[in-house]
């Protein structure tokens, strides 16, 4: 199907802040024409909740263990809290926004990711008929990064599996063939092991990093993601959410961050 150039923004958890300009960014670009989709992430907000529940957390290389009760939570926080916010602050700043879960229209179909993460997903397929729909009628999609079950499921199995944001952020960029992926999170960028940023990376370089451990934990996800949509000629780049405008900067060709390139 033939769409005008989409950019696929992902916002984690940590890039929420009180004093953020991503919506006002999103809002700006959106008036401009650009066609974006947002994708959020929640971690540190669903630990609190998990919290709250008493319900301990566990990561393995950078995805949350997700059994029957941390994906209640994750799905309250993610399609509610975290979704609501965002979708409410953009239509109240004056742009046009639409709150929707992987699960809605079918558009992020899964088979379970790894037994040892229980239910995670891991995506098969991508229905974008909403996703179109929707920047058609001229509204971002703001994506909670969830999906349905839909492959090899067990009887008695939730129909619904949480997905790591970024991941998630990558699939839906490759599925729509989108010009340019944005991870926006709380640190400049990839850094080195003394902590310098890296401004440019090749694909091979930065996988490297993960195999080196120099870039751990949830960077591991995003580089990931980065060198999945390289490889089909989309750009990618990790930028610092928590600098005022770093969305806007990007895309108009002045940003910050780390931008990875195809070996
Ligand atoms: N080499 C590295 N360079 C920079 N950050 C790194 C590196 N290795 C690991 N990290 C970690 O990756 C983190 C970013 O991922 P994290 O999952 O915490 O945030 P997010 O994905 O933006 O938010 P959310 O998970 O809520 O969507 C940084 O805060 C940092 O601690
Ligand atoms: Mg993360």
């Amino acid at each position: 199907m033939e769409r005008d150039p989409v950019i696929v923004v992902k916002i984690g958890g940590v890039a929420l802040g009180s004093n953020d300009t991503t919506v006002e960014d999103i809002v700006h670009l959106q008036q401009q024409g650009k066609q974006l989709v947002v994708v959020h992430g929640g971690g540190k907000l669903i630990t609190e909740w998990l919290k709250i529940h008493g319900i301990a957390t566990r990561f393995v290389g950078g995805q949350r263990v997700t059994d029957r009760d941390s994906l209640a939570v994750a799905t309250a926080v993610l399609a509610g809290l975290v979704s609501k916010e965002i979708v409410a602050a953009i239509n109240q700043l004056g742009g046009r926004a639409t709150g929707i879960s992987g699960a809605d229209g079918a558009l992020a179909q899964c088979r379970i990711e790894d037994e040892k993460l229980g239910y995670v997903g891991k995506i098969v397929r991508v229905n974008t008929e909403l996703l179109d729909t929707l920047l058609r009628a001229g509204q971002v999609p703001v994506i909670s990064p969830l999906g349905i079950y839909a492959f090899d499921r067990p009887d008695g199995a939730p129909s619904l599996l949480n997905i790591n944001g970024d991941i998630f952020a990558s699939e839906i960029a490759a599925a729509i063939g989108a010009e340019k992926l944005i991870f926006l999170t709380d640190v400049p960028g990839i850094c080195d092991r003394s902590g310098e940023l890296l401004s440019r990376l090749s694909a091979g370089e930065a996988e490297e990093l993960v195999a080196s451990g120099i870039a751990s934990g949830g960077m591991i996800p995003k580089i990931r993601g980065c060198v999945r949509v390289v490889k089909i000629a989309s750009a990618a780049c990790i930028i610092d959410g928590r600098q005022p405008h770093a969305l806007r900067q990007q895309i108009e060709g002045h940003g910050g961050g780390t931008t990875i390139y195809m070996d």
